[in-house]
């Protein structure tokens, strides 16, 4: 099995919804203070700006008429 740490980050929009961050990152306030994820390596950010848990998605999405536009030129490596 491969080192799950020498994995890329990735980062994929998801449809009408958050942005998946996985892997090894931090992840940093305006102000350059680092959140605490406890280990957390998966963390869905926020970007219908609806969350009461921000920069966090807190599903609040689902309950709106979000619609995320962004459709890539070129899918490569989807899962
Ligand atoms: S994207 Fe889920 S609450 Fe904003």
């Amino acid at each position: 099995m491969a080192d799950q740490s020498s994995r890329p980050v990735t980062v994929k929009a998801v449809q009408d919804g958050p942005l998946q961050i996985k892997g090894g990152f931090r992840l940093l306030d305006p102000s350059g203070e680092e959140y605490d994820l406890d280990g957390q390596r998966v963390v869905l950010l926020c970007r219908c700006g609806r969350s009461g848990d921000q920069p966090f998605c807190d599903s609040s999405h689902r309950a709106t008429d979000f619609r995320s536009t962004d459709r890539p030129a070129c899918v490569t490596g989807a899962d």
